[in-house]
């Protein structure tokens, strides 16, 4: 050890070697080229994150797996969100930075869209610009530039994408004749899902190896066996390769390009990918080769070989062996995944809303009846289904990011200098959220697509198939499967949510009458029982003003509530399966604090706590558990059903997620949320409480009558109740629990004095109305 520091020492006195002079050089230039490389804050640009050197705002790639993983969820403000969504994370960046903003790739420019308005100015109204793909390295290496996806924008791509839109025309799509083909893979899709019977079973194979199939028929003129090793390989390689370039290492390829040739990880097994897909494909392209009859074109490949020996003449001609069979892998990656995972969410969103699947059920009996094939015949006919399809994806954005689009010169978009290579961005997830365009856009409501007549209305904001120049070329194809094979699979079949599985509840009547399942939690059954006639009686009250004209409509409305809601005395058995507690226990904070450390013990780790308390800290009672960033406050107002106001809670642990899924939550349940700090009262009993105080001071000293001071204040001030009518409503030995409890807190402030006359009637158990006397006597 004492030699090693000697020649530590003596390191640093010598003069310094030739070899280490030679190192400390080569360090110093890196670090300079480094920081050379480091994005230079461009004028003009639209705000973002500070940028780190050489590798920009993606420093986050460079972390090994597990960190990544836990950054990925932690970003999020939620440990245990399983996977991490880029187009919610960049969406969430808009409250930092706006509605366009920039990120850096290296040294790139990225610059995300986020609204309706920035979208449709870069794709439709600067087109020229906006409409060439990014000429990133990992783009390149994958497809070459060549097919129609990624082919830059100019003559070639035009060429190519013409011929491809005339001959999936030509075999059909948008017209009937592709109507029997679909029918047909139909057919074996209802065989395979009848196999099941009763038993649950996972839909996804069976959607995308139909869908897979319509492509199969216009491309290679034939369809596969759903057992057939070889398809099922394809496919599988396909969603891996899909998978694997949008992996985050892969980011890193943009950045340095050999990395892509590393002989592991997940750059080894993409190029293995590439490999068999390549092979794969080549191999039915040489059989149409040796087998084709121009006279009889069978498919697309035909199609395509017959143009290409028509062009061969033209030296601007793009056609050759080589393009085709990026343009076949284009048909495939971008036409299989895109329409299943629409397909699969319609069928998840039918098993979550029955309702809205009774209604497309009752649709399809008054159009097609039993036995009547669907066709886009009966498109007209059928608005609702149509209505359903669309705000599945409104809902779902399968293409959430759409495909990147690249600034092709220096352009102003939305006031701000976009540089010539900046990437584009749109982002179309956060279009079909935006608030301002869709109301309550976290909502599935189909009948936003309908007019008051029940007719389809389009919508300019709703682009599920990006737009422009660019814009999807399977769009007609995706619309015709979309419709045939929906309405095919809701004519012959109710999806339901498996029993067993853990399905989304929570808390709160008014959480019911919102369609949200409920448990309603006590200590005994007769409670229960009384909670349940309390809230039946409650919505009875509501439905007497919200549904006066229509009896039976209120009827239908408490019927459809209650059938929400279920009952138990064991809350640690039913805490398991919720995503949402809502305390609203006796206001005692010891009482509360061991509730909420058993349900923290059984609930999982993503259930968000929320008390309903209108006086204690709810960072007190967050502190009695393990899940401070998921625990929050939701003050609803009594009488709950009639109140529009809910305030909602943020302790300085709560996390942002936290909090917005409780405001998302107060919104979905028809109510305004406003936002509060965990400070004593929050905002209503804050004003509300020494307010009524100060009147029962006024009326202790005799400056003025009770029932003068009601009057004055309902007539002077507009209130619909004076303070002593409000504090016998409220209860009186609630309103000394509240402002002794302030207080204790604060024992200085005058605001929190108690009054002897106050304590005096509590005392003597006049509590307000519910006692039949408090400041007033009731009969
Ligand atoms: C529900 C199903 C589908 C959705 C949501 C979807 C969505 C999209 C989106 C958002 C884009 C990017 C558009 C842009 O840059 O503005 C796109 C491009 C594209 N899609 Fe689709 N797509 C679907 C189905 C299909 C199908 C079935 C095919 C196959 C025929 C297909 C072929 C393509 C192609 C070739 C492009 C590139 C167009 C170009 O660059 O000129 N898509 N799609």
């Amino acid at each position: 050890m004492a030699e090693t520091s000697t020649e530590a020492r003596t390191w640093l006195l010598r003069p310094p070697t030739a070899t280490e002079l030679l190192l400390v050089a080569l360090c110093w230039l890196g670090c300079y080229w480094l920081l050379r490389r480091r994005p230079r804050p461009l004028s003009g640009l639209p705000p973002g994150p500070a940028p780190w050197p050489l590798v920009g705002n993606f420093a986050f790639a460079l972390l090994p797996p597990p960190l990544l993983r836990r950054w990925a969820v932690d970003v999020k403000g939620d440990r245990l969100s399983p996977a991490f969504s880029p187009h919610v994370f960049l969406t969430g960046l808009t409250k930092m930075y706006g509605s366009i903003f920039r990120l850096f790739v290296g040294n790139r420019p990225f610059i995300i869209l986020n609204t309706f308005g920035a979208v449709r100015e870069a794709l439709v109204q600067k087109a020229e610009v906006f409409s060439d793909r990014p000429s990133v390295p990992i783009v390149l290496m994958i497809t070459h530039h060549k097919g129609v996806i990624f082919a830059p924008y100019g003559p070639v791509w035009k060429q190519q994408r013409k011929f491809s839109l005339s001959t999936l025309r030509h075999f059909g799509v948008g017209r009937h004749s592709l109507e029997p083909k679909i029918i047909e893979e139909l057919n074996f899709v209802k065989e395979e899902m009848l196999k099941h019977g009763k038993n649950s079973f996972n839909p996804f194979p069976i959607i995308r190896n139909a869908v897979s199939n319509i492509i199969c028929s216009m491309a290679f003129g034939k369809r596969f066996n759903y057992e057939d090793e070889e398809f099922k390989t394809m496919l599988k390689n396909m969603a891996r390769a899909l998978e694997l370039s949008v992996n985050s290492y892969m980011i890193l390829v943009n950045i340095c390009p050999w990395l892509y040739y590393l002989p592991f990880g997940p750059f080894r097994e993409l190029r293995q990918t590439e490999l068999d897909i390549t092979a794969f494909l080549k191999r039915i392209i040489a059989q149409h080769r040796d087998t084709l009859d121009a006279a009889n074109p069978r498919d697309f490949i035909d199609m395509y070989f017959i143009h290409a020996e028509e062009e061969k003449n033209n030296k601007e001609s793009s056609f050759n062996d080589d393009y085709l069979f990026f343009i076949i892998g284009d048909l495939f990656i971008a036409g299989t995944d895109t329409t299943s995972n629409t397909l699969l969410w319609c069928l998840l969103y039918m098993s979550l809303y029955p309702e809205v699947q009774e209604k497309v059920h009752a649709e399809i009996e008054a159009v097609l009846g039993r036995d009547k094939v669907p066709s886009l015949a009966h498109k007209a006919q059928m608005p609702f289904t149509e209505a359903t399809i669309m705000e599945v994806q409104r809902m779902t954005a399968v293409v959430p990011l759409s495909i990147p689009r690249m600034a092709s010169e220096t352009a102003v978009l939305q006031g701000y200098t976009i540089p010539k290579g900046s990437v584009i961005v749109p982002n179309l997830w956060s279009v079909h959220r935006d608030p301002n365009i869709w109301e309550k856009p976290d909502e599935f409501q189909p009948s936003r697509f309908l007019d008051e007549n029940g007719q389809l209305i389009k919508k300019e904001s709703f682009i599920p198939f990006g737009m422009g120049k660019r814009v999807c070329m399977g769009e007609q194809l995706a619309k015709m499967e979309l419709f045939l094979i929906f309405s095919s699979l809701m004519q012959s079949f109710t999806f339901m949510y498996p029993e067993n599985a853990a399905k989304p509840s929570m808390e709160g009547r008014v959480a019911a009458a919102s369609g949200h399942t409920v448990v309603l939690v006590d200590q005994s059954d007769e409670i229960l029982k009384k909670s349940t006639k309390g809230i039946e009686d409650s919505l009875k009250r509501v439905i007497k003003k919200k549904f006066a004209d229509n009896p039976e409509a209120g009827a239908e409305f408490i019927k459809k509530t209650l059938k929400n809601v279920t009952t138990s005395t064991d809350a640690a058995s039913v805490v398991h399966s919720t995503d949402l507690v809502i305390e609203a226990i006796v206001e005692n904070l010891e009482v509360k604090n061991k509730l909420f450390k058993t349900l923290d013990k059984f609930a999982p780790e993503h259930t968000i706590f929320a008390s309903n308390t209108s006086s204690l800290q709810i960072t007190k009672m967050a502190n009695a558990t393990t899940r401070q960033d998921r625990f929050g406050g939701l003050h609803f107002f009594n009488p709950v059903p009639m109140m529009k106001l809910v305030e909602v809670i943020k302790t300085p642990m709560t996390s942002q997620k936290t909090f917005e899924s409780l405001v998302d939550f107060s919104k979905a349940v028809g109510k305004s949320p406003v936002s509060c700090k965990d400070t004593p009262g929050f905002i209503v009993n804050r004003l509300l409480v020494p307010y009524m105080m100060e009147a029962v001071r006024l009326f202790e000293r005799g400056d003025a009558s009770k029932e003068d001071i009601d009057v004055a204040m309902k007539l002077g001030a507009g209130y619909p109740m004076g303070p002593f009518e409000l504090l016998d409503y409220v209860g009186l030995d609630t309103s000394k629990y509240i402002i002794d409890g302030w207080h204790s807190l604060e024992p200085n402030n005058p605001l929190f004095a108690p009054s002897p006359l106050l304590n005096k009637l509590v005392e003597e158990k006049k509590l307000g109305k519910k006692t039949g006397e408090g400041f007033y006597k009731y009969k």
